[in-house]
């Protein structure tokens, strides 16, 4: 007899699903209301909000709200009808498309409605059978889902590890030259937890002994890394060695959207061969034409871009001061190590929420080894001195709390179960 397709579902909820009887609405899919700002509320109380990727505080800019009303006035939330292909075609697309390139150096670019499944499209698109990928372990989701459609070899390597980035490129090689295909190396220009930059300079230096080309997802290092706000690429000098650039608009734009930026031919033969794209509505001009109002912005006022790494090197050196572990970010994505179980955690963050009136983002096992605990902060060019201070203090209460076992007696006295065993 054939089982009820449901059943595991009823039995097995997931590995984040298990926890959503103890933690929907606090600990994930938490309601933040008020405008999108450093501060907002939560539970009815007014946070300090280190939770959301509007890196350039771009998302309440007073000509963005203007740009965005005035686009949904003229065109609705329907316009264009159709995909770009058929019928959803439009000379704003193209100047988007224009300027987006120009901006991150490059001959041409390409819209995708959602980062995720541009991605996911984009690798699809770029192989076949015959071709090998090599990519870091710790890429987004959207990447390994891309990775996943691939019917040929992938190769992972340890994270932004060089000798493993080689030893899996001579693997590749020796395959690819077996199968006839060539070689496809991904790698994410700021991992997003950890905050590190890829190794662009690097993998860049290994194109002179082994032949692949490049694909990065730069969504955290568009608009808040290099000289311009290009990216990693440029932050690096390598940005011209990217083969195949993306980014979404959903960080610094603080949009819906995402593009894909390449040499003219890549990107004709994308505009014909993506399946995100092709089979599905066009970009909605509410966003085009608030991307390139966004863009603008992003080009015109580099004071937004060093306002945030003012906020980035304030936090981030006054975690160090204090003695607090912030890993080997060299980005604004600023992650806090601390050690502690996952009933600890929550009651941390419940203290942090609560008591101190801090939002942020956790991350515990089993995204991160056992016993460790990452809080994950993202500054912007919103932020305040008076938040970053506040923050500060906070941390070193809560540290003394951590070390002195206070979270822990916490943990044991809830009568809610929270071990990580179920
Ligand atoms: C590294 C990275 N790539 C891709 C995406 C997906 O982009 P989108 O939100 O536009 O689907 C995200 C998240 O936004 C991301 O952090």
């Amino acid at each position: 007899m054939v089982k009820d397709l449901f059943e595991r579902i009823q039995k097995n909820k997931g590995p984040l699903g298990k926890w959503a009887s103890q933690a929907e609405g606090y600990y994930v899919f938490p309601k933040l209301e008020g405008e999108l700002a450093n501060r907002m509320q939560f539970h009815g109380k007014e946070i300090i909000n280190w939770s959301i990727n509007d890196y350039l505080g771009l998302a309440n800019h007073p000509e963005v709200r203007k740009a965005d009303t005035e686009a949904a006035a003229q065109y609705g939330a329907a316009y264009p009808m159709g995909a770009r292909m058929m019928s959803g075609h439009t000379a704003l697309h193209e100047q988007l498309e224009r300027e987006l390139a120009e901006f991150v150096m490059k001959e041409s670019a390409y819209l995708l409605n959602f980062g995720y499944q541009g991605m996911v499209s984009i690798i699809d698109a770029l192989v076949t059978k015959n071709d090998i990928i090599v990519y870091d372990v710790d890429a987004h989701a959207c990447i390994i889902d891309g990775v996943r459609l691939h019917m040929g070899k992938r190769f992972t390597y340890r994270h932004n590890d060089i000798e493993s980035m080689e030893k899996n490129l001579q693997r590749a090689t020796k395959m690819a030259e077996e199968t006839g295909g060539g070689i496809l190396f991904i790698t994410e220009g700021v991992f997003g937890m950890r905050g590190q930059q890829g190794k662009l300079r690097e993998i860049v230096a290994m194109k002179q002994k082994y032949n692949f080309r490049l694909l990065v997802d730069d969504a955290h290092g568009f608009g808040t890394l290099g000289k311009t706000g290009a990216g990693a690429g440029e932050e690096q000098g390598v940005q011209e060695d990217i083969d195949v650039y993306f980014s979404t608009f959903a960080k610094s734009m603080a949009n819906i959207g995402a593009f894909v930026a390449a040499d003219k031919e890549i990107i004709d033969y994308l505009k014909y061969n993506l399946r995100s794209q092709m089979f599905a509505k066009a970009l909605p001009m509410i966003q085009t034409v608030g991307s390139l109002k966004r863009l603008e912005l992003l080009r015109n006022h580099p004071e937004l871009k060093d306002k945030l790494w003012e906020n980035v090197n304030a936090l981030q050196n006054g975690l160090r001061e204090r003695g607090f572990n912030i890993g080997d970010t060299n980005t604004c994505v600023t992650p806090v190590y601390l050690e502690g179980s996952v009933p600890t955690a929550m009651m941390l963050i419940n203290d942090l929420r609560e008591n101190y009136n801090i939002f942020l983002a956790i991350v515990i096992y089993p995204v991160i080894p056992k016993g460790i605990i990452l809080l994950r902060m993202i500054p912007t060019a919103s932020h305040t001195m008076k938040d970053i201070e506040e923050t500060l203090v906070a941390f070193e209460q809560i540290r003394e709390k951590l070390e002195n076992g206070t979270y822990e007696k916490w943990a044991a006295e809830r009568t809610v179960d929270v071990s990580e065993e179920r």
